[in-house]
């Protein structure tokens, strides 16, 4: 995307369409009123004649006679006074797609003076992250699209200060890293399971490696988890074909102890000789997106150089039904040394987690995040918009509260009692690794937070946000929804700045 930063009168584009926000209700002002004068109060009109109200995500296309500015697409903020941060995202997004069906492959955007409180570097980070998210689209196996396909390969920011200009680059770069990198993540989980395998996540983790010299990946291949002891990860790895890679990889922004980010990389989840039902099944190629998410977020922290030190850890392997899978009963000893009877094969992503999260302490970490599709019970309990949060610690959780609060990526907090503890007991091991239906999110943190010991430590389930199995929402179309990227980057951010 060519992003570009003006501040010359709004009508002196290129061709571009200019997008001019309005709140409901309010009278023509600011950027609207401006443009309304030398386009003999056509602005107005539409206004007056109420074809444009400015309701939340209304649009209105209109054809100027001026050959340098030839489209304007007005845009409804909605109630002034509640705008936010995420509203623009959407707002901004959904202009980008309207002029996309348009046919047209530039927009300007006009950028007003602060909105409620956001700063500028705020307010244009939000538009530039809705306009790349809203116009992702996963079409590489279509044969039928059109062509040239539409693409939206511009954007040109207009200032009403030209003295806002460093805040304002500011914003369009972090927002244009965090889009792409959400993309990227989409595009990871909506790739099929056969191309996006272990294997494939190796050579993601060592392209980024390549791109910066302050990251470095190291690859467990079967030989060595299973030498290392990882009974788990192994155990989960037994019933595939397909070469299992324990990633780790390592930014060093910053000297001191690292912030572990561990990441469910199952790159197909059949359940193995638990088998899942056909119905969806194709869907668990998705089950590696709390990998794709520490992928996503480290490469945004390794392109802009922020001095905090990161371990990525990505223990990736398919869950298959191999003749040499896990039975159910098979009791596998962890890293940790805590011993598991599996009751269940199709309960490994924990088992996986578990070894990743024992392997994170040799770095001697000061937080450990993991982010997993987890379990079946999340997405019961709280759906498509949130993400359910439990932790260890009460000032990391606050802080990943914060974080989600920030990047407009929802979590909600869960209790994780030792009340819940029986439940995941084993008789004939220290662990069993399903602790039945009744609480299945909470028994499977608290099964995680048995291989965290004492380290501050935070587990969010992204089962029900990292898939979008229904209509496309602002900025979120069908498919994978790069789940964690963006708090993730939020949260190494505010790191990075302490
Ligand atoms: N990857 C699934 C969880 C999942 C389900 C993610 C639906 C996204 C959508 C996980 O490995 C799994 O199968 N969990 C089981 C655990 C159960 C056997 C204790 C589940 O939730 O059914
Ligand atoms: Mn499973
Ligand atoms: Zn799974």
């Amino acid at each position: 995307m060519e992003i570009k930063i003006i501040s010359r009168p709004l009508l002196n584009g290129h061709g571009e369409t200019l997008v001019l926000g309005h709140y409901e209700g309010e009278a023509i002002s600011g950027e609207l009123a401006r443009v309304n004068r030398p386009l003999n109060g056509q602005i107005n009109e539409v206004l007056v004649s109420k074809e444009f109200s400015g309701k939340f995500l209304e649009t209105l296309l209109l054809r100027t006679t001026r050959k340098n500015m030839p489209r304007i697409l007005l845009l409804g903020l909605g109630k002034k006074g509640e705008i936010t941060q995420d509203k623009i995202r959407q707002a901004a997004g959904k202009a980008a797609t309207t002029i996309r069906e348009a046919g047209q492959s530039t927009l300007a955007i006009a950028l007003s003076q602060k909105q409620n409180g956001i700063s500028i570097a705020n307010f244009t980070q939000a538009i530039v992250e809705g306009i790349i998210l809203s116009l992702y689209q996963f079409d590489l196996y279509k044969t039928d699209c059109p062509k040239p396909k539409k693409e939206i390969t511009g954007i040109t920011l207009v200032m009403t200060k030209a003295s806002d200009k460093p805040q304002v680059a500011r914003g369009a770069l972090l927002g244009e890293r965090i889009a792409e990198a959400a993309n990227y993540a989409r595009t990871l989980c909506n790739l099929p399971g056969d191309v996006v395998t272990p294997s494939r996540l190796e050579q993601e983790a060592k392209s980024l490696a390549e791109s910066s010299d302050l990251v470095t990946v190291k690859v467990l291949e079967r030989a060595d988890v299973v030498a290392l002891g990882m009974g788990a990860f192994a155990g989960v790895a037994r019933g595939t074909h397909e070469p299992p890679k324990f990633i780790i990889l390592e930014y060093k922004g910053a000297p001191g102890k690292p912030i572990a980010l561990v990441g469910k990389s199952v790159t197909f989840d059949t359940g193995g000789i638990s088998l899942k039902p056909a119905d969806n099944m194709e869907q668990m190629k998705y089950d590696m997106s709390g990998g794709a998410a520490v992928l996503g977020a480290m490469r945004v922290a390794a392109q802009m150089k922020w001095p905090v030190h990161i371990v990525g850890i990505l223990p990736a392997t398919d869950n298959m039904p191999g003749g040499r899978a896990i039975h159910p009963g098979d009791i596998v000893k962890t890293l940790s040394g805590k011993t598991v009877e599996v009751i269940n094969t199709d309960a490994e992503g924990r088992l996986c987690l578990a070894d990743a999260i024992t392997y994170s302490l040799r770095y001697k970490p000061r937080a450990i995040i993991d982010l997993a599709t987890l379990t079946g019970a999340c997405v019961v309990a709280l759906g498509a918009h949130a993400m359910a949060l439990y932790g260890n610690d009460y000032k990391l959780t606050t802080a990943i509260q914060k974080a989600a609060d920030d990047a407009c990526e929802r979590v909600w907090p869960m209790p994780l009692w030792d009340d819940y503890y029986n439940q995941i007991k084993s008789d004939v091991a220290d662990l069993k690794n399903t602790g039945g239906r009744p609480g299945g999110s909470i028994t499977a943190a608290l099964f995680l937070k048995q291989f965290a010991g004492d380290v501050p430590w935070v587990h969010l389930d992204i089962a029900g946000v990292a898939w979008n199995g229904d209509k496309p929402r602002p900025y979120t179309p069908k498919g994978s929804t790069g789940a964690g990227v963006r708090l993730l980057i939020q949260y190494l951010m505010t790191q990075a700045a302490q």
